[in-house]
């Protein structure tokens, strides 16, 4: 999901890819122009934003971050999520990943953005019309948010409200995901229409 988030962003902006593994993060970003490679503190260290396209499980790397990403608008694309009974099923109890996230960053300004959209939607030059939905707790950080989101043509941001509802944002995650293999049908994402006249 980061790479394909890099490929897009790169067109308006410089984009540093982190990874565990320099190596790793300079195999990524190679024969994408305005990509560059570090390990995640280096990454996040030089960028005005940081966008965190990891695992849920691996939320514990976060906390070593919190000074290098202190102060920025920070973006979450995480969805916790578990198999049961043949579905995708959502895995918090309560509350969600973004939220998590902004607990274990107080200095940072926390956004959800592009949850929903699954990384096949972005392997072509020209993404589909998509609605991605952003929670943030102040509309600046809405708006520095939908900015980044803006700068991906054909993505539309829409703002759901506070962090607080980053969960309804998280799971619409596994229904998409079971629809799109309960019904046979290609990728699906969010997008919202108007009624007519
Ligand atoms: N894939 C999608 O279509 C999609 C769409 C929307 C949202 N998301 C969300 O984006 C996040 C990443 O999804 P993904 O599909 O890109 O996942 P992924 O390929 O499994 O993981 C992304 C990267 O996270 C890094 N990572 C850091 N710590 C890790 C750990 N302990 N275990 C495994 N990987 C670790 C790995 O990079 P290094 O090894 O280089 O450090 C890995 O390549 C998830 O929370 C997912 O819900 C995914």
């Amino acid at each position: 999901m980061g790479r394909a988030l890099a490929r897009h962003l790169t067109r308006e902006h410089e984009v540093i890819i982190g990874s565990r593994d320099p190596s790793k993060a300079a195999a990524a970003a190679a024969g994408l122009r305005g990509a560059s490679g570090a390990d995640y503190k280096g990454a996040s260290r030089a960028a005005d934003a940081v966008i965190f396209a990891i695992p849920y499980e691996a939320m514990g790397l976060v906390p070593d971050l919190a000074l290098t990403v202190s102060s920025k608008l920070v973006i979450s694309v995480i969805n916790p999520m578990k198999v049961e009974g043949g579905l995708l099923r959502y895995a918090l109890k309560e509350g969600s990943a973004a939220e998590e996230l902004a607990r274990i960053l107080p200095r940072s300004r926390v956004a959800t953005a592009f949850n929903n959209v699954p990384s096949g939607f972005m392997k072509d030059d020209v993404v589909p019309p998509v609605d991605v939905l952003v929670a943030a707790d102040s509309k600046e950080t809405y708006g520095e948010a939908a900015r980044l989101v803006s700068s991906i043509r054909e993505m539309r941001p829409l703002y759901v409200g506070p962090l607080r509802e980053a969960r309804i944002v998280e799971e619409i995650t596994p229904l998409v995901l079971n629809l799109a293999n309960l019904n046979g049908t290609k990728a699906l994402t969010t997008r919202f229409v108007t009624r007519r006249g």
